[in-house]
């Protein structure tokens, strides 16, 4: 006996298994279970003790960490091991849509169960390490007893008691993060048609989206005033530009679905009359696409007359 915790960790995708890997490593007695059995083998040599079925490894320990692909792929692994749910706390690091958290955050507390949502903010390599973060949240009082466990998987950023919140600060950073990482294979691609590598492009690529903090911290404060003056940059001088970024992606005979839909949101702002705003405008745009669609009706309604 270790004295440490006992965990069940269900799902052993990368994520699951490191997660697994750290919790041993940590000391932690570890149950797993998991659809495809034999992805446990390694983790069974490790020292983890794999259950025959997802009721009886949720029942080995008060505490499970559910890591599954999303909350369809958690409601096919709880629904048949409902009765074991009672009195017990799930940490579901699945991630979906808040509103899908928050429907599996009360099934679970109607079978008696405790749900903690989360998000893991690093991959499967970051499990584990210094400086990595998951947000969560759902009822205070058991995420506080469980914490000195959570933290050893990574830092813990508790959100507060809505079950969505902890998918939502999530479900921000995956928005950004999917986009950025879709500009960096669209520049390696356009680069490769030239023929350069990815090696050849890292330096300026690491430049350019190390960049970005100063770029969202002086946004950031005009865009909460909702100033989106031209006095730095106009939106007239962005569509341009990302003509030229799509022209040149054409041009070189890449994909352009990304940069194609880039400049059509430019141009659903020059249509709104935003030409001689900032680009930042252009999240007036995307917080509220059916006043933009009247306001460029409308434009197109007086040009024709
Ligand atoms: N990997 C990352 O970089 C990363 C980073 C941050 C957050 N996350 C999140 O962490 C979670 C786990 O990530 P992952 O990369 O390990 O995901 P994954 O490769 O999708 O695997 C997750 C697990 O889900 C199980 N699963 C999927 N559908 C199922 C179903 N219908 N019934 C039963 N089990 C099912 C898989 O079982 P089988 O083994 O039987 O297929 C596997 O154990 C995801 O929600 C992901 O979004 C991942």
């Amino acid at each position: 006996m270790t004295g440490k915790q006992p965990v069940t960790v269900i799902g052993l995708g990368p994520m699951g298994q490191a997660m697994v890997r750290t919790l041993l490593d940590g000391g932690h007695p570890v149950t797993v279970w998991n659809r495809t059995p034999d992805r446990a083998d390694a983790l069974v040599a490790r020292g983890a003790v794999l259950a025959p079925s997802a009721a009886e490894a949720i029942l080995a320990s008060e505490l499970t960490v559910l890591s599954l692909t999303d909350y369809e792929a958690v409601r096919t692994v709880l629904e048949p091991a409902a009765h074991a749910l009672r009195g017990r706390v799930l940490v579901n690091l699945s991630s979906d849509t808040p509103e899908k958290t928050r429907a599996g955050a009360r099934w679970v507390a109607e079978q008696g169960g405790i749900h903690l949502t989360g998000g893991v903010n690093v991959p499967p390599s970051g499990i584990g390490q210094p400086g990595s973060t998951a947000f969560y949240s759902g009822p205070r009082e058991p995420f506080e007893a469980h914490r000195p466990t959570l933290d050893v998987l990574t830092g813990t950023d508790y959100r507060g008691e809505d079950p969505g919140l902890a998918a939502l600060h999530y479900q921000l950073g995956m928005v950004m993060f999917w986009t950025s990482m879709l500009g960096y294979w669209q520049a390696i691609a356009l680069a490769d048609a030239h023929g350069l590598t990815a090696a050849d492009v890292l330096p300026h690529a690491t430049e350019t989206l190390t960049g970005m903090g100063d770029f969202l911290s002086f946004y950031a404060g005009r865009i909460d005033a909702g100033e989106h003056g031209g006095d730095v940059d106009r939106l007239a001088m962005g569509v341009a530009s990302a003509e030229h970024v799509l022209h040149t992606n054409a041009d070189a005979g890449v994909d352009t679905a990304l940069p194609a839909a880039v400049a059509d949101i430019f141009r659903r702002g020059m249509d709104a009359g935003h030409a001689a705003d900032s680009f930042s405008s252009l999240v007036e745009l995307m917080k509220s696409p059916a006043a933009a669609a009247g306001a460029r009706r409308q434009s197109q309604s007086q040009v024709s007359k």
